[in-house]
């Protein structure tokens, strides 16, 4: 288990009051690790920190940090290193993830429609926000090495089946769709992780793209019907299916992978 000890080290998660966030940060707690948390929604970001902080009898630092916004990345990445001394990891978790059942996606979400707007919000969040954390967190793990995990996703590699979205009754011109931005934003989180993983590999710093699979969290039945069928194993993931990835890409025990792709994704991207 040594392998995948993360005892000691200051691991940075952004988004963390969301549903894989929180994940990620009970996986760095199991792993021995010291999670910072990092999300723009200071009311769930508490009741993780809290969960946390009850469950493991750790002492659980958050910040509330918008990470579109440079002077603030900057100047949490100033207090962590001021509080601990040193950064060993990053996650880059946090996106714009409307969810399917939510009245965000209709007939807008579709390229004809979409809006500069939300493409502007969206690439910020994903894009900016992690090149952002990356910027200010990763060159503090360069200065002793480290690992970087950017949270892609299935739609990093393949397309959105934009069938399984679609509503009975509804013309196809107004079938809500899956954001392009979501697709951009994955797909450029794997040429961040491979230009990242490449730029500080002198430094000793790893940095991989995880691309996860769809979580099962009270979508519509039909929805987790028509995914499911797209997935060998049949199903969607459960939300702590990824704190063994998580922690595998944090530790050393990947400590020759770099520049990487991991998917996890029942087999969906097999098909
Ligand atoms: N849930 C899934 O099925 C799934 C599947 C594949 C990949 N992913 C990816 O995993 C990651 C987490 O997904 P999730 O389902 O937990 O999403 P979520 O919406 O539950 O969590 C995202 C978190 O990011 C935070 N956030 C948004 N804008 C921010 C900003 N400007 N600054 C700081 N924090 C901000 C939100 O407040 C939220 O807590 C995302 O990158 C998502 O694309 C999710």
């Amino acid at each position: 288990m040594e392998l995948f000890s993360l005892s000691g080290k200051v691991v940075v998660i952004t988004g963390a009051a969301g549903l894989l966030g929180r994940n990620h940060v009970l996986a760095v707690v199991a792993a021995g690790g010291i999670p910072v948390l990092i999300d723009i929604d200071k009311h769930r970001l508490q009741v993780v920190a809290d969960e946390v902080a009850k469950t493991y009898g750790e002492t659980v630092k958050m910040f509330v940090v918008d990470i579109t916004n440079e002077a603030q990345v900057k100047s949490c990445c100033e207090s962590v290193i001021k509080n601990f001394g040193h950064v060993d990891g990053l996650v880059n978790n946090a996106a714009n993830n409307p969810k399917i059942e939510s009245a965000e996606i209709n007939e807008q979400s579709r390229l004809e429609n979409f809006s500069l707007l939300n493409w502007d919000a969206d690439i910020s969040v994903g894009l900016t926000g992690a090149f952002l954390c990356t910027k200010y967190f990763g060159a503090a793990i360069a200065s002793q090495g480290g690992s970087i995990v950017n949270i892609s996703s299935d739609l990093g590699v393949i397309a959105p089946d934009q069938r399984i979205y679609q509503q009975p009754g509804v013309a196809e011109s107004q079938q809500p769709v899956k954001s392009v931005t979501y697709s951009v934003v994955k797909t450029g989180l794997i040429g961040l992780s491979r230009y990242t993983a490449t730029y500080w590999a002198k430094q000793g710093v790893r940095c991989n793209a995880l691309c996860p699979g769809g979580v099962e969290n009270l979508q519509d039945p039909s929805f987790v019907s028509k995914l499911s069928s797209l997935i060998p194993l049949s199903r969607m993931a459960h939300q702590d299916e990824y704190q063994g990835s998580v922690i595998f890409l944090l530790s050393d025990a990947s400590s020759y992978m770099t520049g990487s792709v991991l998917i996890v994704d029942g087999g969906r991207t097999a098909w």
